[in-house]
């Protein structure tokens, strides 16, 4: 028999629940989801139900119990019970779900799987283990970025928010699958330069784009503006996903933008990502800790020149720590920056990797030590983005060049390696705020040099 499926609104409206097992449990749970007053009828109760917005009468089921309902659940374990059940609401005209025999119920429970707004339901020719596996791996579907689920009507006023997700580094599979499905699901899209922009190749055309990083020939939005636009967007009813380069909350003024959409009541999620001060080094076959090298790892902002006025990094609490230290938008003040550890006590001939468009075709390895970092970065056209590592960890990249997915560090006397060249590396990957950006190394660039 072919079922007509139907999604029927229950808020508010009386379902009788006939049994306290566990599917009776389960089905008062799905029914006071979905607002439903739910009445149980049951002498005995499964301790679930505890605590569920239910009423109970506690005892056997007596003809009239459905009076009222627009919904019945026949679920006892006693068949005979269930039938009456059923016999009585095909009298009032109730529809009636028996959980001990789907055909001679004139309503049925599919499985049922819920991303957001989106809701599956699944029936399969009477076989609930069927229709359960098949559900699952629609979940699973769902829960990736695979399937069409961008809305295309919209909604008006209030359906709208913001997602600041974190694409990781670059490499495109480094996004995690929350966000990626937030992607796929966007209206607007705010990038930065850095960050897996391949993904932006796989929007619908109709998504707005809006490059919020220093791009060729492109305006670049200030961070007020970027507020703004994400507000007055989600304000508007949109989906907007933020995209940035690494994790939100790491040097990416995720924060920030976080505060202006609570402040102008703006629904706000922040989806974390891989940040490129660990994927950068695990991409050149470094890990930031090891066992008997490195018990910490600390990472700095290391975009102003450590004698500038204002300068807030502690420097010699960052040269007097035995770990590793991790340095983003490094390259601009290099020079000074290695002098400064080093006058603070780092040993000069600490070992240092630069590593420049991390998980991205074009990476590059600079391997040298703390004293020679500034010229290796000045004969090789270093330019950002990079990032840098200073700590003995550095040494394990020669070994562990087999695990990495693209070129790894040669030798450290080779001294720049590349095997995939970036081409010309005077291209700017700035980030979308000012402090973010590295300094650029002021050379006209040069192509990669393969070791
Ligand atoms: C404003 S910070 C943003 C960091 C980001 N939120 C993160 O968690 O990776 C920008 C700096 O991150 C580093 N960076 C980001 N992506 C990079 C990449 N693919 N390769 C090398 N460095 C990168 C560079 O030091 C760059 O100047």
């Amino acid at each position: 028999m072919d079922g007509y499926p139907v999604e029927i609104d229950l808020r508010d409206r009386l379902v009788v629940v006939v049994g306290g097992g566990h599917v009776a449990l389960r089905r008062a749970r799905a029914l006071t989801e979905a607002a439903a007053r739910v009445v149980i009828v049951a002498p005995r109760l499964a301790d679930g139900f505890a605590g569920l917005p239910v009423t109970v009468r506690r005892r056997r089921y007596r003809d009239g119990d459905l009076a009222g309902a627009w919904l019945a659940h026949a679920a006892t374990d006693d068949p005979a019970v269930n039938a009456a059940v059923a016999a009585e609401a095909e009298r009032a005209r109730i529809w009636c779900v028996r959980a001990d025999d789907g055909a001679a119920s004139t309503a049925r429970v599919p499985a049922v799987t819920r991303h957001g707004d989106v809701t599956v339901a699944v029936t399969a020719g009477g076989d609930p283990r069927r229709s359960q596996h098949l559900r699952s791996a629609i979940a699973a579907a769902l829960a990736g970025a695979g399937l069409p689920t961008r809305r295309h009507r919209r909604g008006g006023a209030g359906t709208g928010g913001v997602a600041l997700v974190g694409g990781g580094p670059g490499d495109p599979g480094l996004i995690t699958v929350l966000g990626r499905r937030l992607l796929a699901e966007a209206d607007v899209v705010v990038a930065d330069r850095l960050g897996p922009r391949e993904l932006l190749d796989e929007l619908d055309p109709d998504v707005e784009v809006v490059e919020a990083g220093k791009a060729p020939g492109a305006h670049r939005l200030t961070q007020e503006q970027i507020n703004e636009l994400i507000v007055a967007r989600a304000k508007a009813g949109l989906r907007v996903v933020r995209l940035k380069g690494g994790d939100p909350f790491v040097f990416g003024r995720g924060g920030e933008e976080a505060l202006a959409c609570v402040r102008a009541g703006v629904p706000v999620r922040v989806v974390p990502g891989v940040t490129s001060a660990v994927a950068g080094p695990a991409y050149a076959g470094i890990p930031v800790t090891h066992r008997g090298i490195a018990q910490e790892f600390r990472v700095i902002s290391a975009h102003v020149d450590p004698s500038a006025p204002g300068a807030a990094v502690d420097w010699a609490a960052a040269a007097g720590q035995s770990g590793t230290l991790v340095l983003l938008m490094a390259v601009g003040h290099i020079d000074a920056i290695a002098a400064e550890l080093i006058k603070r006590g780092r040993n000069a001939a600490t070992p240092v990797a630069v590593i420049r468009e991390a998980t991205l075709p074009g990476q590059q390895v600079l391997v040298t030590s703390l004293e020679r970092v500034a010229s290796a970065c000045a004969e090789h056209g270093i330019r950002p983005p990079a990032v840098v590592v200073v700590g003995d960890v550095v040494g394990l990249s020669e070994e562990l060049a087999a695990i990495t997915p693209l070129p790894a560090a040669a030798p450290a006397s080779a001294n720049v390696t590349g095997a995939r060249t970036a081409g010309s590396m005077a291209d700017d990957a700035g980030a979308s705020d000012d402090a973010g950006v590295d300094a650029g190394a002021g050379d006209a660039g040069q192509p990669g040099v393969a070791a």
